[in-house]
């Protein structure tokens, strides 16, 4: 919990674009059916709209993609939305900003807009008085490169210091991303055997079904390893391999995770492949002859007491066999020839869709022979849907001023300096079929670890 003031107003740029919709709406409908949505909330844009259409577009977006609409909750939150249409150049619009949120003190500013327009924004919320006492919320991507990711932050903390900056990367909002962290630290017979000694080797698999959904444009710009490696997934190995957390200090997990990333060897070429699925050329606003990876697998190495030797992979892509993402750590075999059996022992979370904590472990097989059998125990087997969705507890934090699911500027910078040397056309893309688990060349990264062991 932290023991800054609780904010009192929202402002949301960009309340008509794709992300209000798909999960800003969402989250406020959530908030107001719990009881937690006591303050205005403005959203901000240029499109030519009235309140009524924010309105009824707020509706589409719950039943789309907020479960549904509750009657009761969506009138709590359309008595606190309010609406204002202008340009985010105009200081009219600001002025305007300042009176809808009727005086309140600690205003939250969530920049659901392009990062082209932050600095503009940024710069006139200063100016207009909106910014004072306030905070801003940002959203991946940080940046495209160390450089640019550098250079947002100047642009950030020319108006706002940085304990009033919240940098959502929504992957550190889910429950079983959270449940790592308290799984390794809460339970003794974990920590004897999690490191180099017992631990083979560890994979992270995100899959996604699904090609680009209209968002070529955006995608083309950015790729795989930009778009979920960089952030979302390594925020996954930073949780997997950080060593235990103080308890003294409300900022000891961002500073051991930070850690991490400073000792992840920044990537070579040749621990990358990329892919990129057939059609992709053909979607709308992707380049006839891109060369961008829609898939991207990489073999991470720690250079740290703990994690010496042990590879630690990524992959992830659109367009593969099922929709999972799902980490598997890999225990040594055990020595004797006798018992030694095909699988190793190995701990899987599924950290989406469903939700699971999983032990593999070996078990007679029943018969004359001494012969071992596979399988598991699930410590937590979880259906789809039933978690707190990451966007509302993220919303809820940064209105409570609470900074721990929050990316800091150190961890981003550390993220962007690992994956630095690999943007671009730092190796050849590979095509791939959708429906296939990407370009056959990223067998060869994990042919001495075992290979891939592809989620169900
Ligand atoms: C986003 C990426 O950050 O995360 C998308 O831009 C990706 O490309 C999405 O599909 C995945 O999020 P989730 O919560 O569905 O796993």
């Amino acid at each position: 919990m932290s023991d800054a003031p609780r904010s009192d107003a929202l402002a949301f740029f960009g309340a008509t674009g794709d992300l209000a919709y798909k999960k800003i709406f969402p989250a406020l409908h959530a908030m107001a059916r719990r009881g937690h949505l006591e303050f205005p909330v403005i959203g901000v844009a240029k499109s030519g709209w009235n309140l009524d259409q924010l309105r009824a577009r707020a509706r589409e977006s719950i039943e789309k993609h907020g479960g549904g609409v509750d009657d009761e909750a969506f009138k709590r939150l359309l008595a606190r939305l309010g609406y204002i249409d202008g340009d985010y150049q105009d200081p009219a619009t600001y002025k305007a900003l300042l009176k809808a949120m009727g005086g309140a003190q600690h205003p939250t500013h969530y920049l659901a807009i392009p990062p082209s327009l932050f600095a503009t924004v940024i710069k006139e919320l200063g100016s207009s008085g909106c910014a004072r006492n306030g905070r801003v919320i940002v959203e991946k991507p940080f940046g495209h490169d160390l450089p640019s990711a550098q250079a947002l932050n100047v642009t950030l903390h020319s108006v706002f210091q940085e304990s009033s900056v919240f940098r959502i990367d929504h992957y550190l909002g889910k429950e079983p991303v959270q449940n790592i962290v308290l799984f390794r630290f809460a339970n003794t017979f974990l920590e004897p055997i999690w490191n180099r000694r017992y631990v083979k080797s560890v994979q992270i698999t995100m899959a996604e079904s699904f090609g680009v959904q209209g968002r070529g444009a955006f995608y083309d710009a950015n790729g795989a390893i930009r778009d979920v490696v960089q952030n979302h997934l390594l925020q996954v190995v930073a949780y997997l391999a950080m060593e235990p957390p103080l308890t003294t200090y409300p900022e000891s997990i961002q500073d051991e995770k930070v850690k991490v990333f400073r000792s992840i060897l920044p990537l070579d070429p040749k621990d990358l492949v990329r892919g990129q699925f057939s059609g992709y050329r053909k979607e709308q606003g992707v380049k006839p002859d891109s060369t961008v990876e829609t898939f991207a697998a990489v073999r991470l190495h720690i250079d740290s007491w703990r994690w010496d030797n042990v590879p630690f992979f990524i992959r992830a892509g659109k367009c593969m066999p099922v929709d999972v993402t799902e980490v598997l750590v890999t225990l040594k075999r055990p020595p004797l020839r006798k018992f030694r059996p095909e699988d190793a022992n190995h701990f899987r979370f599924r950290l989406g869709p469903d939700v699971v904590i999983a032990v593999g472990a070996q078990i007679k097989k029943p018969g004359e022979h001494m012969d071992s059998e596979p399988t598991e125990l699930k410590l937590v087997q979880r259906p789809q849907g039933e978690e707190m969705e990451a966007y509302e507890r993220l919303l809820g934090d940064a209105m409570a001023g609470d900074h721990l699911l929050f990316t800091r500027q150190d961890a981003v910078e550390a993220q962007w300096a690992i994956v630095q040397p690999i943007l671009g056309d730092a190796t050849p893309v590979k095509e791939y079929q959708p429906g296939t688990w990407g370009p056959v060349e990223a067998n060869k990264l994990t042919e001495h670890s075992g290979g891939w062991s592809n989620p169900k």
